[in-house]
């Protein structure tokens, strides 16, 4: 037991010797002669658990970030005793548990190579301040040892040599390596010697991580209250790592609807109704596609959520009518702060029923946002969510808005140090009651929980689309995201770039970033070249500050607005890959875009790189992120690529120049992948697909492809109602074989299927399909390699 002597004695203390081991069906527990308990719990075969207490017992064990639909049960479990050492083994890993001091190393259970070692293991200091525990861990770094993750961190993709903190925080005009900024994701992953793993540090309260950088061999977290409690996950490839990373905080808990993945445009703010849709009409006029117009704080009565501004807009149902005519969804921002104002309904409701956040003798939390003092909701109680998600029933069922964007939720409060609420304000955290020190990280991931309750609500049976600024770990079941206020910079290009990367590999997919930067203006070139990265992120927005000039696709001049056009067309007809990417993340964990590492850990090249990515499974892009250039350098992994604008074949493993014009950029396309594409629409839903087009693209050997589809929103398709093509290609001297396997009971609108076969070696002479046979004549359409086949075909031979 500590004793009093030790308590005053500032510094760390560590766990003693083992006194006793018990196993309770997954869980291990082991006791130290000085009080330390150490809960090992085998997840699954590559997750443990690893929850320390000091004082004897354990507290409640709740967290926001596991979800309970989470994969749990393993394979294997043996535990033996041995000197030293108590041995856990499952069938991935193997686990020592020392006893001299409760130190913990981890083993590959195929090669017995280490993956992960306690230095110090567990430690702690007294929190003077607020009692409790300041909890400590470190570990020694293996030979080479890179890390990632980490969530929107804008920092090059390898974070060794850095420190971290997880604090979420509104970070106007950040910049390269501020930290921290909007989100807490206490999630990274240590790769070496060609091995994976993972670990993710379930503490709300503010904590640290650092890779190497105070000692160059030891990673070390900590975090100033709760509990050391942390999962570790083993790969060993870094894809097994993060899926499962997902798997234990949730994917998307439906698919977004399709219009969601077209492009969206914002701006600090449009306003009155007339400049809505002077906008709305300018993107129709121009055939730019979008699907999405925002309204952003100005549409509500002085910034009282739930309002509308009535002069600015009289009448909110028509237009929003009239937009959706139109093909535009209105999106709406709405803010946690509450203004307090005795005749505001919102505010009385509020009032109450005590949900707003108290300070710890009593007084209610009172900040000072865009309305001016606040009060503000605890999201962290149940019925206050259930309260806030009412509150959608208006916007929503009545009025027809189709999406809500929540901002300054970290909570923000303006014009007090910290930018935040003080430590002392008190939340509900699901009964567990507790202070802004445990709730700050995750009081912008309740806020967007309450908002997805009331949009998938109101919406239904249509999805709901949300879109958060702050969030912690598991966010991303609820709700999309985007960078917070970046700038207009050439520099912020590549971190947009990089935190879009950085949040897929931490397990949250749907990302974007303020296209053209949201402080500050864009010359036409910066905006062009930022479009083009931007196409290819999950979540596709233009926004801008208002003050700073306009920032529409047409704002630059003609030229920039063709190539503008010519990128999100390019997304328009890439919507059934991106879609079939998102289904993969939601069903799989699988991150939509893949850093090289992500997509190919064994080529130690890729471990440093930040610039080239993976869009979805087959798509390497490379955005140019310097002003007047012709083109840029990049590297290609290992395999063959085709350049998606020439066919030019390019083999991987090396760094090559490629050209891009300011009209181009450098896309490539795995060999033997099949893209599957739509016609240009102006907005989802314009035209009916009459036939899915795909590019296929030759290669000597085999490649899977898959196309997912369905009805594009609703929930059908959770009921069987999807369209999935699992096709496999394989390619030889003379002839391309397409096998087709098709599952789920949704029926697409189109009959056929055109292919487009790219870098075909051979010229096409006779078809056979479904072992018919055809003279290329009879099916052959304008194009050498171009032909329709019905969409149900199991076989195809191209020779
Ligand atoms: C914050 C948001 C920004 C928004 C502005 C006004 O700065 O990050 O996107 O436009 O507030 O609501």
């Amino acid at each position: 037991m500590i004793i009093n002597t030790e308590l005053e004695y500032k510094g760390n203390m560590f766990p003693s010797q083992i006194a006793s081991y018990e196993k309770d069906l997954d869980t291990l527990s082991f006791t130290t002669e000085n009080g330390v308990i150490l809960h090992i719990t085998v997840v699954r075969d590559s997750v443990l658990r690893f929850r320390y207490t000091t004082t004897g017992i354990f507290e409640n064990d709740f967290s926001y970030a596991i979800t309970k639909y989470a994969s749990r049960g393993y394979n294997h479990l043996e535990v033996s005793e041995e000197e030293d050492k108590y041995v856990i083994t499952t069938s991935k890993l193997i686990c020592h548990v020392f006893k001299a001091d409760l130190r913990s190393a981890i083993f590959d259970a195929k090669d017995n190579s280490i993956i992960c070692q306690d230095e110090l293991g567990f430690h702690w200091e007294e929190s003077y301040e607020f009692g409790g525990d300041i909890v400590k861990m470190s570990k020694n770094a293996q030979e080479g040892e890179s890390y990632y993750g980490l969530g929107d961190k804008p920092v090059d993709n390898n974070l060794k040599g850095k420190r971290f903190e997880n604090w979420v925080t509104d970070s106007y005009a950040y910049g390269k390596n501020t930290d921290p900024i909007y989100k807490a994701i206490p999630f990274y992953t240590g790769l070496h010697n060609k091995k994976a793993y993972g670990i993710f540090f379930d503490n709300t309260f503010r904590s640290f991580f650092d890779f190497c950088q105070e000692r160059r061999n030891i990673t070390s977290f900590w975090a100033q209250g709760g509990e050391m409690n942390y999962y570790f996950i083993y790969g060993p490839e870094m894809s097994e790592v993060v899926a499962n990373y997902t798997d234990l905080t949730g994917k998307p808990h439906e698919l977004p609807a399709l219009w969601t993945l077209g492009y969206h445009q914002c701006k600090w703010s449009y306003y009155p109704e007339s400049k809505v849709k002077e906008i709305t009409k300018k993107f129709r006029d121009l055939k730019i596609p979008c699907d999405a117009i925002y309204l952003d704080i100005d549409y509500m009565d002085g910034f009282r959520c739930f309002t509308w501004n009535k002069e600015y807009f009289p009448d909110p149902k028509r237009m929003v009518q009239e937009l959706k005519e139109d093909g535009f969804k209105t999106i709406v921002i709405i803010d946690p702060g509450i203004k307090i104002d005795h005749d505001y309904s919102v505010f009385k409701e509020g009032l109450e029923n005590d949900y707003f956040c108290k300070r710890a003798d009593g007084p209610y939390m009172k900040g000072k946002v865009w309305p001016g003092e606040c009060y503000f909701p605890d999201f962290t109680n149940p019925e206050v969510r259930d309260w806030w998600s009412n509150l959608f029933r208006e916007l929503v069922e009545e009025i027809g808005v189709k999406g809500v964007w929540n901002d300054m939720n970290e909570p923000a409060v303006m014009e007090v140090p910290g930018k935040t609420f003080p430590y002392d304000v008190r939340h509900d955290y699901e009964g567990h009651h507790c202070s802004h020190r445990k709730a700050h990280n995750i009081y912008g991931m309740q806020m967007a929980r309450a908002t997805y309750q009331g949009l998938k609500k109101f919406s239904y049976p249509k999805r709901p689309f949300v879109i958060t600024r702050a969030a912690y770990s598991g966010t991303q079941r609820y709700t999309s995201s985007w960078t917070g206020d970046n700038v207009a910079t050439w520099e912020h290009l590549s971190i947009a770039n990089l935190q879009a990367q950085r949040m897929c590999m931490s397990g949250f997919s749907f990302i974007g970033s303020d296209i053209g930067g949201f402080a500050e203006q864009p010359n036409g070139e910066l905006y062009a070249r930022w479009i083009q990265l931007g196409v290819f992120h999950p979540f596709c927005r233009t926004h801008s500050s208002g003050d700073h000039g306009d920032q529409e696709p047409w704002a630059f001049g003609d030229n920039i607005t063709d190539v503008v056009r010519k990128f999100i067309e390019l997304r328009y007809q890439l919507l059934p890959y991106l879609y079939t990417a998102f289904w993969r993340y939601a069903e799989e964990g699988i991150p939509i875009l893949k850093s090289l590492v992500l997509y190919d850990q064994h080529d130690t090249h890729t471990h440093y790189r930040n610039d080239e990515f993976i869009f979805g499974e087959k798509i390497l892009a490379c955005p140019i992120n310097e002003p007047n250039a012709k083109g840029r350098r990049m590297y290609f992994p290992k395999g063959e690529w085709y350049n998606f604008w020439t066919d030019e074949l390019v083999n991987g493993g090396q760094e090559l120049w490629v050209d891009a014009d300011l009209d181009s950029m450098p896309v490539f396309i795995k060999a033997g992948a099949m893209i599957p594409k739509y016609p240009i629409q102006q907005y989802v839903g314009e035209k009916e697909i009459e036939e899915l087009i795909l590019d296929v693209y030759y290669k000597e050997g085999k490649e899977t492809s898959q196309v997912y589809e369905d009805a594009n929103d609703g929930y059908d398709y959770i009921k069987g109602r999807y369209s999935l093509r699992n096709f496999t290609l394989t390619g030889r001297e003379n002839e391309l074989i397409i096998q087709q396997h098709k599952s789920g009971k949704y029926t697409t609108p189109y009959e056929t299927l055109k292919l487009r076969i790219h870098g075909l070696p051979f010229k096409i002479k006779t078809v056979k399909i479904d072992k018919v046979e055809y003279s290329f004549k009879d099916l052959k359409l304008n194009g050498d390699n171009t032909l329709e086949v019905h969409k149900d075909f199991n076989d195809l031979h191209i020779m």
